[in-house]
């Protein structure tokens, strides 16, 4: 069986539960594999108090985000990837089982930065409030659940002349244990805006509380959204 080689290679993003990698064989794609190590993340799959925690399953990233990214192309077709990245199904690699997926891109081909590195290297977030605004009418539009919004899951795509385009790299989905949201439009539509609406504000108070320390990110078991590499 072909495996692809990643182990030699260093990832651009390190996540809390992922590590990403560029395609050896295609730049425009990424590979992302789980993290084994003890300091990842390990997220259980429905919150809330009501459900007995051995009732849970524990969350598989990648196969709870293929199948949405599948659900979504089954849909709406290339146009979903406006915002998301499609997914090309899984790879065997030396790191397990890879993810593959869309790499998001600037206009001159280094990997997009997150809003929370680009925040954090200064970056005014009021430049992205019209992507913003269109990354919400797209969410709307196409009734496409997310879990928090957070700035390491947004990277903006400069696209030259100070215009930007926010793609959804990591989040999607319902976290809720019956969900109805998913089932019932109007309540699909009431939790995406209630999403839009926290995590604007959160964006700008992060700004202005000078967006990710070095303490924090010496400390931090993942990348706090910075990139190790822009891939060039
Ligand atoms: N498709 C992508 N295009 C560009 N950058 C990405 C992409 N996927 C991930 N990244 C970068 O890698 C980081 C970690 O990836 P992510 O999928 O969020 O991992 P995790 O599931 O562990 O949170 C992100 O914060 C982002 O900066
Ligand atoms: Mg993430």
């Amino acid at each position: 069986m072909r495996l692809l080689e990643l182990k030699e290679l260093e990832p651009f993003g390190v996540g809390g539960r992922r590590e990403c990698y560029v395609h050896p064989e295609n730049p425009s794609r990424c590979v992302k594999v789980l993290r084994t190590d003890d300091r990842r993340t390990v997220r259980l799959s429905a919150k809330g108090g009501l459900i007995p925690p051995s009732w849970r399953r524990q969350y598989d990233n990648n196969a709870d985000e293929a199948r949405e990214l599948w659900r979504i192309h089954r849909r709406m077709g290339d146009s979903m990837r406006e915002h998301l990245p499609r997914c090309y199904g899984f790879e065997e690699t030396d790191l397990g089982r890879g993810l593959i997926l869309d790499l998001v891109r600037d206009h001159d081909g280094r990997i997009s930065c997150s809003i929370r590195e680009l925040i954090s290297r200064g970056f005014d977030p009021s430049r992205l409030r019209s992507a913003y605004e269109e990354l919400s009418k797209f969410l709307l539009e196409h009734r496409i659940l997310t879990r928090t919004l957070h700035d390491h899951n947004l990277v903006a795509k400069n696209l030259g002349n100070d215009c930007w385009r926010l793609v959804l790299i990591d989040g999607l989905g319902d976290p809720a244990w019956l969900p109805v949201a998913r089932w019932i439009p109007v309540l699909g539509r009431r939790k995406i805006i209630k999403r839009l609406d926290r995590a604007w504000p959160r964006i700008i108070s992060f700004a202005a509380g000078g967006g990710v320390s070095e303490q924090l990110r010496r400390k931090s078991s993942w990348d706090q959204g910075f990139l190790r590499h822009r891939g060039e």
